[in-house]
């Protein structure tokens, strides 16, 4: 189990390079191997995620791999196996991407239920019922999603409940060759949709209206490969502007769409934060006091992201005053006894935590409970009195790539302790000079 050694109380400053989206890359591999011939999708960031992703790719029949400049190749050419293996499905939700792109290609798709995860209950019983509506059937056998359609899907009008956003991927992947029109109400909005729709656009597909509620897709009878670039990470690029808020250091994240973090750089200032927008791709965060309390809720976009709401909370912990944070996408809080060890103080009350903000958090070992949570943590260890150990570093592998490394280089003072990844000794780092 990786583990990570942070010695808190340096204050971050300088300028990062933010990676594509995770969640807009993953969806967009399982698009590439709609097609035959070699597709290329530059700056997908190599997060263990990805990983999974083209390794289900490869299981599958398909080629995905990764070429020296850092793009990403993937070619649907030898997709021919339509049972996903669930020793790496069970790795990550997204897996279930493959059940559309499945169905599209091969009009079967055996895939295994996620089942719950670090984030409680996560169903799918929306994308199962979108593709029974596309005409697909569906079973659910010893564990498995087993859908089978005879010929083409065939496009119709599909409500996707609460918005989802794995739901709306999924669908948009399986309804790009059916036959017809389908129409997605109440699609997520996310730009993560949009980037998908653009590069199925690029590939031949016609879909129209993503980024609002409604979207319209025709089906073609095949799609051929193209090139793409991910959009920009908009979770790592606020979590780094937090880091640079808690840390009260002055950060740049480049590389950016200022347009897709509005509600979270908003907050950042409500919060205290001098946020400047440099340019359209570049921010610079400066904070110099103890932040302000403030009342914070997750929606789906553009409102402030679930994906954001942990990290938040950790600078929200140090505030002036008491902080209400409702969350309502996701049970998100398993990383709260984590942060109360390092003396925040806390309360969760069903979907809402109030946090009581305190003048200092002391280094504890900490365990990272998920993604977000273990960002939350590390971000807490920058700010802590003292040294803080975050366990099971290998959940933010799965979303941030290289993180420490990249903290390190704005000056924190984090050490890796990898059985499998040892890295240079990053307490000779020295902190840099702001
Ligand atoms: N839901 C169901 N049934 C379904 C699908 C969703 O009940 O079949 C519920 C969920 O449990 C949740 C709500 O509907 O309460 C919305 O979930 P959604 O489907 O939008 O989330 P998701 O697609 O599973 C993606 C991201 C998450 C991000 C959420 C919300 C990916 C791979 N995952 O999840 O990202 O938090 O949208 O924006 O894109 C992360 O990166 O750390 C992460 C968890």
């Amino acid at each position: 189990m990786a583990r990570l050694l942070i010695e808190g109380g340096h204050r971050l400053c300088g300028e990062v390079e933010i990676n594509g989206a995770k969640n807009a890359a993953l969806p967009i591999m399982a698009a590439a191997a709609l097609a035959e011939g070699e597709s290329v999708l530059e700056r997908v960031p190599p997060t263990t995620d990805v990983l999974t992703m083209a390794r289900i790719l490869r299981e599958l029949g398909a080629s995905a791999g990764f070429e020296p400049d850092g793009s990403c190749v993937i070619d649907g050419t030898g997709l021919s196996r339509h049972r996903a293996p669930y020793n790496l499905v069970r790795r990550m939700r997204a897996s279930f991407y493959v059940a559309g792109l499945l169905l599209a290609r091969l009009g079967r798709a055996q895939v295994p239920l996620p089942g719950g995860c670090a984030l409680g209950s996560r169903p799918v019983d929306f994308h199962m019922r979108g593709f029974e509506r596309l005409g697909a059937r569906i079973t659910v056998e010893h564990g498995y999603m087993v859908a089978r359609t005879a010929g083409r899907l065939r496009g119709c009008p599909i409500y996707v409940e609460r918005a989802s956003l794995g739901t709306t991927v999924n669908l948009m992947l399986a309804a790009v060759l059916a036959e017809g029109i389908t129409i997605l109400e109440n699609a997520a909005r996310e730009p993560e949709v949009v980037d998908l729709a653009t590069f199925l656009n690029r590939m031949g597909a016609r879909v129209e209206g993503a980024g609002t509620d409604q979207i319209v897709i025709e089906g073609v009878d095949r799609l051929h490969p193209a090139r793409h670039q991910i959009i920009p990470d908009r979770v790592e690029a606020g979590t780094f502007l937090l880091a640079g808020a808690i840390t009260r250091g002055e950060i740049l994240v480049r590389g950016v769409n200022a347009d897709h973090l509005r509600a979270p750089l908003r907050k950042m200032e409500e919060a205290g934060a001098l946020i400047e927008q440099v340019d359209p791709h570049a921010i610079r965060l400066v904070m110099t006091g103890r932040p302000r309390a403030l009342e914070l809720e997750t929606a789906p976009y553009p409102g402030f992201p679930t994906d954001l709401h942990q990290p938040f909370v950790s600078l929200l912990s140090l505030a002036q005053g008491t902080s209400v944070i409702r969350e309502t996408i996701f049970d998100r809080f398993r990383y709260v006894d984590e942060l109360r060890r390092m003396g925040a103080r806390i309360r969760v009350e069903g979907q809402q935590a109030l946090v009581e903000g305190v003048k200092r958090l002391t280094g504890a070992p900490v365990e990272a409970p998920d993604l977000r949570g273990g960002a939350a943590l590390i971000l807490a260890g920058l700010a802590a009195q003292g040294v803080t150990e975050v366990q099971r570093v290998e959940h933010v592998d799965r979303g941030y790539y290289r993180f420490e490394e990249r903290l390190n280089r704005l000056g924190a003072r984090i050490r890796r302790l990898d059985p499998k990844r040892p890295s240079p000794n990053h307490t000779l780092v020295p902190a840099l000079e702001c």
